[in-house]
């Protein structure tokens, strides 16, 4: 029986045998290359064996099944060609998987994605254990690539087109329910016993022929494959969407949709050969390059650790002062995913009333799409108890500030919240715009005050920015930082500077646009430049979901802060003055009914006193115009130190701004379009359009020292 450390087999006298993967050292299962040469093997010895009537192939690890190819391989390889024999030689191991002379069974058990799914596809019979983790998926689009072990032919052909292309363009997960019902397993197993389950079934199954193996749909491939005109209709459908989606810069999903085609018009070989071919291109292009790098920097943040000299603290009850858009959302979050009771302080009850709506209103949802049990909802939204006093504060150890954007006020607040509080609560300041520092002035021990940066919407937004100050104990921030982890969140630790890192960023960028409003651009031109540069909202958009209020008493603070290179338009109040605030109250750049976006608000124009007379600008250059001054002072927020790598700013960048993943981060960006020219360019701007886009010294210095990531790198 060989002395295999990766696969073991165990056959038994009823016939029945288990191969069980287990890769040493490794939290989950992955087809690392000895892997895949061990499973070569096994299944060639399988082959020959005629005392099995039928296999099950389990995971030995609790963790999951099998999590697929190893993502450093792709990430390593450079050549198409051996890209495409990557994909050949799991297409052969798993077309002999699928030719054993006796029915498989695949016991899926937690998460099962990528080549684990390809195998199970391979397999005669799929199970799956009713554990809450239990999911299955294709998610290879998401690195930019897609399933090229069989799992682009095999699926369509078990589920249908509809469901295969589902999965295969969203890459998304299904839960073991999910996959019942549209067919992608046999059976659903409850967890407890699930071994004798799995067995009971495999023996129902002994020594059966495999092509009596769920078999797929018979009657949807028949009716497509005899209404090639429905069939176009689908295909056509997904391509049209996937464009919209995508706007054509993420070349795979497009890809897989001709290889599901091909696969199910020209029969398995074609689709084979098509799938491999799609792999070797779209494996080495860029934009795989770009993706894998970012799944990357969200391993990393999973490890990353905030700072030395203290030990965090556990959070066992929480608090939230203020329950308006951000402290509702931010109670919310924490009664949902750290499950431990949360105060939640307002000065009026209307706000409390909303607050409470608002969070409901979320549970309400997440039950609706089946992410939590209407009962756990109901105890997780009792763990949330609003009050206008402080009753229950003196329990806290950590305390979320969220309410108005004032110094003086935050000061108060915060030196009044200390006596309601245990002397080692941690006191945390979600504010956008103000000095973490300056804010815990006032506050007895100071050390404890630390900014936790959420962006808006909290449920929908990954990214918080950590911010430590001067003085701010290490254990503290670890606590925050901790925190925001098991909230689900990525943190970021960032210093307490002005804007911090992404509303610095983001403010270059928005006041750029402003800038070219000023010289006669359209609105609409400049938003649909960075929508076609993929950004997921143009920077006009952007301050109107904002409200202008908001984002023009930021830009004021940091035009001050940065005075020599963030000069304000001589207009910009005159938005506010004239009643527009955005989307809160229908009017901005754009009109609005309700929340809906209509056309840009011609008047606009009028109240800033700008013409538009711009004609067929070039969308390239302009967004250019609107990236370099982020990446210009980039340069300057790393060197400063208010970010500590450029792969945690391009985290950032990506997780609270949606700045395209396809890209890599913005430091990623630059230093692939080559920091010369980028400086070049700056130089050219800086003639062309003013002294704000003089290259900075700190941005020289990167491209001498040969880009963002050969400096800062982390990553
Ligand atoms: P909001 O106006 O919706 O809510 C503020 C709430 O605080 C109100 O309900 C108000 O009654 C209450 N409040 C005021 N003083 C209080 C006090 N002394 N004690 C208890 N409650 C008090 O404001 P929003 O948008 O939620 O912003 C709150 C904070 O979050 C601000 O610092 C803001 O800069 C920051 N922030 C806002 C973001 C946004 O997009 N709205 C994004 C990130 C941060």
């Amino acid at each position: 029986m060989g002395v295999s450390e990766i696969f073991r087999l165990e056959v038994g006298g009823d016939r029945l045998a288990t191969l069980t993967f287990y890769l040493p050292g490794k939290k989950l299962n992955v087809f690392t290359r000895a892997a895949l040469a061990e499973l070569e093997e096994r299944i060639d010895e399988l082959g020959r064996r005629r005392d099995i009537g039928c296999l099950i192939l389990l995971s030995g690890k609790d963790g999951g099944f099998i999590a697929g190819a190893d993502v450093e391989e792709i990430a390593r390889v450079a050549d198409p060609l051996e890209a495409e024999a990557g994909a050949r030689l799991g297409q052969r191991l798993f077309a002999a998987w699928e030719a054993l002379p006796f029915p498989t069974v695949a016991a899926i058990r937690g998460v099962c994605v990528g080549g684990g799914t390809e195998l199970s596809l391979a397999s005669t019979w799929r199970v799956a254990s009713d554990r809450k983790d239990t999911k299955i998926g294709l998610p290879e689009v998401r690195l930019g690539i897609l399933p090229a072990w069989g799992g682009s032919n095999r699926l369509p052909r078990l589920i249908g087109i509809p469901e295969a292309l589902e999965m295969i363009l969203t890459g998304r997960n299904l839960s073991g329910r999910r996959a019942l019902k549209v067919g992608l397993i046999d059976a659903l197993i409850p967890d407890a016993r699930f071994l004798d389950h799995v067995r009971d079934f495999a023996l129902d199954k002994r020594d059966m022929p495999r092509k009596e193996g769920s078999g797929g749909v018979d009657l949807k491939e028949l009716l497509l494959e005899k209404n090639p005109l429905g069939r176009k209709i689908l295909f056509d459908q997904a391509r049209k969407k996937t464009l919209e989606q995508t706007r054509g810069h993420y070349p795979a999903p497009l890809r897989a949709i001709e290889v599901v085609r091909i696969g199910l018009e020209d029969g398995r070989k074609a689709g084979f050969d098509a799938e491999a071919r799609a792999l070797a291109d779209l494996a080495t292009a860029q934009t795989s390059k770009n993706l894998v790098h970012v799944f990357g920097l969200q391993e990393g943040a999973k490890r990353a650790k905030g700072v030395p000299g203290g030990e965090a603290r556990e959070v066992r009850r929480a608090a939230v002062l203020g329950a308006g858009v951000m402290g509702g959302g931010i109670a919310q979050i924490i009664a949902q995913e750290a499950g431990i009771p949360v105060r939640m302080k307002d000065l009026n009850d209307e706000a409390l009333v909303s607050g409470m709506a608002h969070a409901s209103g979320l549970f309400d949802r997440l039950v609706k799409k089946r992410r939590l049990e209407s009962a756990e909802a109901r105890r997780r939204m009792a763990l949330l108890l609003p009050s206008l006093d402080y009753s229950g504060f003196g329990g806290a150890d950590l305390v979320v500030e969220a309410i108005v954007e004032k110094m003086d006020v935050k000061q108060d607040a915060f030196a009044e919240l200390a006596r309601h509080v245990p002397e080692t609560a941690v006191l945390a300041s979600n504010t956008s715009s103000l000095s973490v520092a300056g804010i815990g002035a006032k506050t007895p021990n100071p050390g404890r005050v630390v900014g936790m940066h959420f962006f808006n919407p909290v449920h929908k937004m990954p990214l918080v920015e950590v911010i430590a100050t001067d003085v701010s104990d290490p254990a503290a921030v670890n606590t925050v930082f901790d925190f925001t982890r098991r909230l689900g969140k990525i943190p970021v630790l960032v210093k307490d500077a002005p804007g911090f890192l992404v509303n610095r960023l983001l403010m270059f960028y928005s006041i750029e646009a402003y800038w070219l409003l000023h010289e006669g651009h359209r609105i609409e031109d400049l938003d649909t430049a960075m929508l076609d540069w993929g950004m997921p909202v143009g920077p006009l958009a952007l301050g109107d979901d904002v409200g202008l209020d908001v984002a023009i008493k930021v830009a004021h603070i940091l035009g001050e802060a940065f005075a020599d290179r963030l000069p304000l338009p001589p207009w910009l109040n005159k938005m506010t003055e004239s009643g527009r605030l955005g989307v809160k109250n229908g009017s901005g750049f754009y009109r609005y009914d309700g929340k809906e976006r209509k056309g840009p608000d011609p008047s606009a124009y009028e109240v800033l006193g700008v013409r538009p007379r711009v004609e067929n600008p070039d969308p390239n250059a302009l967004a250019e115009r609107m990236v370099l001054p982020m990446v210009n002072e980039a340069a300057r927020c790393l060197e400063e130190g208010v970010v500590r790598s450029a792969a945690e700013l391009d985290l950032a960048m990506i997780f609270a701004t949606g700045f395209p993943p396809f890209r890599g981060g913005l430091c990623r960006w630059a230093d692939h379009e080559g920091l010369p020219r980028l400086v070049a360019t700056l130089e050219r701007l800086e003639v062309a359009a003013g002294e704000r886009f003089r290259p900075s010294d700190a941005l020289r210095a990167t491209a001498e020292a040969g880009g963002f990531y050969a400096r800062f790198g982390g990553g």
